[in-house]
């Protein structure tokens, strides 16, 4: 054990290594692999929750397997956020399209906090793995991906949300639009550290050259007739130095009338709101 401390702590530092190594211990026990396998891998730098193959998000212990992304705490903070902005209730329900919705994190976590039967939640992700992902979250927490108007539920689905033709395999209209899009312009990919770069989706992190191919994307969506209701928020997660450039976008395209940035718990701007009214 202490061998594979020295080795561990070479990496990460003594008291990273020490929790490290104690939850990866934990897991071996029931892991068909060893403590020593589990610790080679962490060396290559496999992130940690690939190697245990979890993490929570909120109150919910999500599934996380490579390549699909691990959720972020920036993204927990602001879902969390949002599900006190928006109050639905079995009287008032309301439908959500989580666009790029990876581990189904976003829209998985909201089902668990608003009231039952007060949300039907619709995941979209280009990624074959991400939407089995997703709905292996769904059944692991309990949440049906159809509705009997008494439950939350949440469905995921594959598809491009590049694609010009994307809206017609959804059913608009929706009272909340979320989404966490690629948003890495290429010049800053190759700065990401080694864990992101060899284990996560390139497909997850790319937002094209600029980084902001997916907003104008949803720009565009958001604002055909009868996409989103008269009363719609959207709720966009945004990368550095974007939040305001983003909301030239959105209100650019005349669908959304105010907008507000979020801070992240860390100040940086995070995420940016846009209402239709
Ligand atoms: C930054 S990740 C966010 C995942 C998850 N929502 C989260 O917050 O952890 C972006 C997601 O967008 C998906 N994606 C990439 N290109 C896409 C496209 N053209 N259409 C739909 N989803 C796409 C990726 O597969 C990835 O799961």
């Amino acid at each position: 054990m202490s061998m594979l401390l020295q080795r561990l702590a070479a990496y990460l530092g003594h008291s990273q290594a020490a929790l490290e190594l104690k939850w990866m211990s934990a897991f071996a026990e029931t892991s068909k692999q060893s403590l020593s396998e589990l610790v080679d891998r962490r060396l290559k730098d496999e992130p940690l929750q690939y190697i245990l193959g979890s993490q929570p998000f909120g109150a919910l212990n999500l599934i996380v397997r490579p390549p699909v992304l691990i959720p972020r705490p920036e993204t927990e903070d602001w879902t969390i956020r949002l599900s006190k902005t928006i109050t639905p209730s079995p009287k008032h329900p309301i439908s959500i399209l989580d666009l790029c919705t990876g581990s189904g994190c976003i829209p998985l976590l909201l089902c668990h906090l608003w009231p039952q039967g007060s949300v039907r939640a619709y995941g979209v992700d280009v990624s074959t793995d991400a939407v089995e992902l997703a709905t292996e979250n769904a059944a692991r927490h309990d949440i049906p991906s159809g509705t009997d108007g008494l439950r939350n539920s949440f469905k995921a689905q594959q598809g491009n949300v590049l694609d010009p033709a994307f809206p017609k395999s959804v059913e608009p209209p929706f009272d909340v639009l979320s989404a966490n899009p690629p948003y890495i312009p290429w010049k800053e990919y190759l700065d990401l550290p080694p864990s992101v770069l060899r284990y996560e989706d390139p497909r997850a992190l790319f937002g094209g050259p600029s980084g902001l191919e997916f907003y104008h994307a949803i720009a565009g969506m958001v604002s055909r007739p009868g996409f989103l209701k008269t009363d719609a928020v959207v709720a966009l997660e945004v990368g550095h130095e974007q939040a305001e450039k983003v909301e030239d976008i959105l209100l650019d395209v005349g669908a959304i009338q105010r907008t507000e940035i979020w801070n992240d718990p860390w100040g940086k701007a995070r995420t940016v709101l846009g209402w239709r009214t």
